[in-house]
């Protein structure tokens, strides 16, 4: 695992997804706050679209142009800058309910990847202040299942606690490359537990270790302040 601190962590994180972009490929998406100003800077960069696809690691059980909705964010930051040439782009259809559209999910990633697990090339991750990536939370069901690839659940053990759907621990892991974003101080005390050098393991981000072996923790000085 490559643990960097920099001074701007969008920049650093657009120029490392930019390479995955231009080399073409299957890129998954998170959500949340901290990954916007990233997607905008990518949208700035002039990028080759054409050859790669994107996904989401999950998406909240709301309609698309809902405040909630981690495509929403994508869309104002990324895909509608990028207009004509925004990539194709497998939304989690959220407003049919998390577990229809964990279902539907599942069947699209199937079509593409087929029945082995799928190998993302690149995961993007953020980290939740109690340690949850996409919307694995601790202690949650969802962050046991070793059998579907995405999965409903109904209740997220972090704001906003709307129904979720994600993509399952063992689909995280098969990514060629993970990179993580992760920044503030809100953020510190779960990233010195989980990319530390004794991960603590009720820590979903703890759980979250490609086989690949590559896997990059990005934080600004805020977040690192205990690693
Ligand atoms: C979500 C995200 C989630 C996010 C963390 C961090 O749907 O909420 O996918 O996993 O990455 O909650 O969110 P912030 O970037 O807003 O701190």
């Amino acid at each position: 695992m490559k643990t960097l601190v920099v001074r701007d962590p969008a920049a650093e994180a657009a120029g490392l997804i930019a390479r995955s972009v231009v080399a073409g490929g299957q890129i998954a998406l998170t959500g949340g706050t901290t990954p916007r100003a990233a997607y905008e800077r990518l949208a700035s960069m002039g990028l080759d679209w054409s050859r790669c696809t994107l996904w989401f690691g999950d998406e909240r059980a709301v309609p698309p142009d809902e405040e909630n909705s981690n495509f929403r964010m994508a869309r104002e930051s990324l895909l509608d800058p990028l207009g004509a040439d925004a990539p194709e782009t497998k939304r989690i259809e959220g407003e049919l309910g998390a577990e229809a559209a964990a279902c539907r999910y599942e069947h699209e990633l199937r079509g593409v990847f087929g029945e082995d697990l799928p190998e993302l090339d690149l995961l993007l991750l953020g980290m939740g202040p109690d340690g949850h990536v996409a919307s694995l939370f601790p202690g949650k069901p969802a962050l046991d299942e070793l059998d579907r690839l995405v999965v409903a659940v109904p209740e997220a053990g972090h704001e906003p606690f709307v129904p979720r759907v994600t993509l399952t621990l063992p689909v995280l892991n098969a990514s060629r490359q993970v990179l993580f974003l992760v920044t503030g101080e809100s953020k510190a005390d779960p990233a010195a537990r989980a990319f530390g050098p004794d991960p603590d393991p009720t820590l979903p981000a703890s759980l979250v270790r490609p086989r690949s072996g590559r896997i990059t923790v990005l934080l600004d000085e805020a977040a690192a302040a205990g690693l």
